[in-house]
């Protein structure tokens, strides 16, 4: 028999239904609760509301754990391509060699960007935020395929604009980070793959034959499949809401590059860098800084520490932190604010107040030192975030179509004035 809750409203009892997820999670449908009893429920920042149905991503923030379409991000870290982990979360099953060479082939034959891009390419000063410009761009791609607007896409079609998407953004990525150094774009070669492709556009030249690194490559997709989906994070709700307005795809995923710029999403890898620094250039004494994340009168907070679910560690900065000491070891980098970072990770999990908040290193406390290490400036390290994350948001706006959900459109409890008639200005 079905489980239900009961809620009793003004002496009155209402049964609502229970909703058990496949790993036994719970939750109450409330969807008839206005209609039933006229009330609604709050929950600001949506920290226990469940906004959907979803068969992609499944996380345990109590356990650490983390799977995409059921494959732990160990196993797909370890074993797997981001190539791969994508079409993973995007059609649900781990493809096959013949499945993995189509749709590689695919997407290399889309990797060109119209030329007409450059104009608004162009016309970014060349220091505006690598954020801005890739949702400026993202969003732009709707005016060159205007099929996508169409609201009765084919599924076919609908592929097609989700090969697009994957295809064009590791260009368009490459392009904002030459812009940055005052570099000549490099065009895609379809002889790589796409990681190999990114690293080509971004670290090649245009006058030499660019050697592939299998050390970046291997580092690059490990990072690129640890970002790569995080079911309902900010960004990827943006995303889903956007899309149930049946927003075209390209304009959805702008919106989710927008939600994802915020420091306290994405944009925390950048910020992680910048108060490494700020602790280094003020002589590294790690324990006043833990002070002032812990008082409450000091707007400072320890970035890249703290989750919304994970109140263990994030299994992603497990294997990002290992990454991290390889890489730099294999390239010789000595990053000092590698060892503020331990630092800091040992004082903090030590301490009372990270102890008893359940705050521990999150995704983006170690991937920013990598993405340094790598040669990257710290204003990209969000634009590598939106790059892994795409495939993820491409699956979720995806199901929500094919789940034909409704507008998403929530409620809310008002709370300002009633009533009042109108005044006239020389009365006021
Ligand atoms: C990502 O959701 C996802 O899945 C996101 C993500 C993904 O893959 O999509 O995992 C990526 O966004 C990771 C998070 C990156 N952000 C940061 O590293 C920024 C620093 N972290 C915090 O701002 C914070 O921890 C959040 C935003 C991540 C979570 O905030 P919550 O869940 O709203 O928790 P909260 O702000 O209510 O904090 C609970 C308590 C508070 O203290 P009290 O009021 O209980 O006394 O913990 C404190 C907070 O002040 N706290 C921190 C802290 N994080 C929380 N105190 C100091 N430093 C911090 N980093």
């Amino acid at each position: 028999m079905s489980e239900t809750a009961q809620i009793k409203l003004s002496e009155k009892t209402y049964d609502l239904p229970v909703i058990t997820g496949t790993e036994n999670e719970k939750a109450v449908d409330i969807a008839k609760l206005r209609d039933l009893s006229g009330y609604i429920t709050l929950d600001t920042g949506y920290k226990n509301t469940g906004a959907t149905q979803s068969a992609i991503t499944f996380l345990d923030g109590e356990l650490g754990i983390l799977r995409y379409r059921g494959y732990s991000i160990e196993q797909l870290a370890e074993k797997s391509s981001f190539m791969e982990v994508a079409y993973l979360l995007i059609y649900g099953e781990l493809p096959t060699e013949k499945q993995s060479a189509d749709f590689q082939n695919e997407i290399s034959r889309h990797t060109l960007v119209h030329e007409d891009m450059k104009k608004f390419f162009d016309g970014f000063p060349s220091h505006s935020h690598p954020m801005g410009q890739l949702g400026s761009l993202v969003c732009s791609l709707s005016a060159f395929y205007p099929e996508s607007l169409e609201s009765n896409q084919t599924e076919t079609e609908i592929n097609l604009t989700i090969i697009k998407m994957l295809a064009k953004m590791s260009t368009i990525v490459s392009w904002i980070y030459k812009k940055s150094l005052g570099n000549p774009i490099v065009y895609p070669q379809n002889k790589y793959d796409y990681v190999s492709n990114f690293l080509h556009m971004t670290f090649g030249q245009r006058t030499e034959e660019y050697n592939v690194d299998p050390v970046l490559v291997d580092v690059m997709n490990k990072l690129l499949i640890l970002h790569a989906d995080h079911e309902q994070n900010c960004s990827t709700s943006t995303v889903r809401i956007v899309g149930s307005s049946d927003c075209n795809l390209y304009a959805s995923i702008s919106a989710g590059i927008s939600a994802l710029w915020g420091p306290l999403h994405g944009g925390a890898n950048q910020a992680v860098i910048e108060m490494l620094e700020q602790i280094k250039n003020d002589g590294g004494d790690t324990a006043k800084w833990i002070a002032k994340a812990k008082d409450k009168n000091d707007p400072f907070r320890l970035m890249g520490f703290g989750h919304r679910v994970y109140k263990n560690f994030d299994p992603r900065a497990k294997i990002i932190k290992k990454a991290c000491d390889d890489i730099l070891e294999k390239l010789g980098v000595n990053d000092p604010v590698l060892e503020i970072a331990k630092q800091l990770e040992e004082v903090a999990l030590k301490d009372e107040y990270f102890v008893q908040r359940k705050l521990y290193p999150n995704v983006d406390f170690y991937s920013g030192i990598i993405y340094r290490a790598l040669g990257f400036p710290t204003d990209m390290f969000t634009v590598l975030f939106a790059l892994g994350r795409l495939p993820g948001w491409i699956a979720q706006w995806k199901e929500m179509k094919a789940n034909k959900e409704p507008i998403g459109r929530p409620r809310q409890v008002y709370v300002g004035a009633t009533e009042r008639e109108y005044v006239e200005k020389q009365s006021r």
